[in-house]
């Protein structure tokens, strides 16, 4: 405590401390502060978000309990409105780099779903290489997806429905081995589903590109999808040979609505999907 106070002290003292060490302090004082006049915040959810308390304690970050590092941050459904996402990167006390310093890197749950946050997802999030769950949804992002993103190794649950996301989807998000939530619903991305999407999305459960612009075909590799619960590639583009369900044992829903289907003899391949409580097949091409 004496410590933290002496330094404080020495830095109002003596304004022309060499520059590395004056800067980090700088920048854990302005950077909160520039961010949050980046944004509209209604209900004064970034309030605590001010330097007389520890970012610890501030509202919706969590910090590991040993080292104080961020660890989550979670600003879902606070109605935020705003260019956010490029400002998170200066952000001091989520700092990539150094390492030592920053935390960035230690990042596993961002939650800003459900605000009204506008921009382009940045690339730099690929960055963020502990990432979990990064969940973007219901909000008003605009753009491609990074193809960057393909970076988060770790990622488990890559959700940015309801937005306004367009464009294609590089070949490295599909190829995010460890995602068991896949959701991009109601988006305006046009894009095809890669061939061989069941082994590079080995953990698919929840997969949902519902509600776009997607053309091609279902690959036949889902196929091979067997941890497949939820399934939604309705409202596209889609068109040709609907693949065999028959190793899905465990699929709850399959929405292939609104798309330009025409053979209906996967549904045989449903006879085992005892789990089965939503099929939705109208507005297709279906014949017989
Ligand atoms: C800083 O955060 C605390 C805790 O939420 C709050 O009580 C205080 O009013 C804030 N100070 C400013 C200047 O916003
Ligand atoms: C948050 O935004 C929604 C939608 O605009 C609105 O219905 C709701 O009243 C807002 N909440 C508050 C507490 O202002
Ligand atoms: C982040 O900070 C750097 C250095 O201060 C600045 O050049 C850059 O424009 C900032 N980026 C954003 C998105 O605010
Ligand atoms: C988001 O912004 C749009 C347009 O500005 C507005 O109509 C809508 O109510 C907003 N939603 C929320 C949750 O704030
Ligand atoms: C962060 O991401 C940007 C954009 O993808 C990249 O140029 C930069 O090298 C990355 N920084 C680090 C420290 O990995
Ligand atoms: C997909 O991941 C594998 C291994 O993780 C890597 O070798 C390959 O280059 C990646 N492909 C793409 C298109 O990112
Ligand atoms: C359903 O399961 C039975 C028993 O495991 C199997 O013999 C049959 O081929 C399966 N049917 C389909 C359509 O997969």
């Amino acid at each position: 405590m004496f410590t933290n106070l002496f330094i404080l002290v020495l830095l109002i003292s003596f304004p022309d401390l060499p520059s590395s060490i004056k800067h980090d302090t700088e920048t854990d004082h302005q950077a909160p502060i520039a961010f949050k006049a980046e944004i509209n915040d209604p209900l004064n959810s970034l309030i605590s978000w001010n330097s007389s308390i520890h970012f610890c304690q501030w509202n919706g970050i969590t910090c590991a309990r040993r080292h104080q590092r961020v660890i989550g941050l979670n600003l879902a459904n606070q109605n935020l409105t705003g260019l956010i996402l490029p400002h998170v990167e200066n952000l001091s006390f989520l700092r990539y780099s150094p390492p030592e310093l920053g935390s960035l890197y230690r990042l596993k749950v961002f939650a800003i779903s459900r605000n009204n946050i506008t921009g382009p997802v940045p690339s730099n999030f690929g960055n963020l290489s502990s990432l979990t769950r990064l969940y973007g949804g219901s909000n008003d992002l605009t753009g491609e997806i990074p193809g960057a993103l393909g970076s988060l190794t770790r990622l488990e649950l890559f959700a940015f429905g309801e937005n306004r996301l367009t464009g294609l989807i590089h070949s490295t998000i599909f190829n995010l081995s460890n995602v068991l939530v896949f959701d991009l619903t109601a988006n305006q991305i046009q894009s095809t589903l890669p061939p061989d999407i069941a082994s590079t999305l080995p953990n698919l459960e929840f997969f949902s590109v519902g509600i776009n612009l997607f053309t091609g075909s279902i690959p036949i590799s889902f196929s091979n999808a067997r941890k497949s619960r939820y399934l939604h590639v309705g409202y596209n583009r889609l068109s040709g040979e609907v693949p065999s369900f028959s190793k899905l044992n465990k699929l709850t829903v399959l929405a292939l609505l609104g798309n330009l289907f025409d053979d209906l003899s996967f549904i045989s391949s449903l006879s085992n999907a005892t789990y089965l409580a939503s099929l939705g097949m109208d507005d297709n091409n279906f014949q017989g």
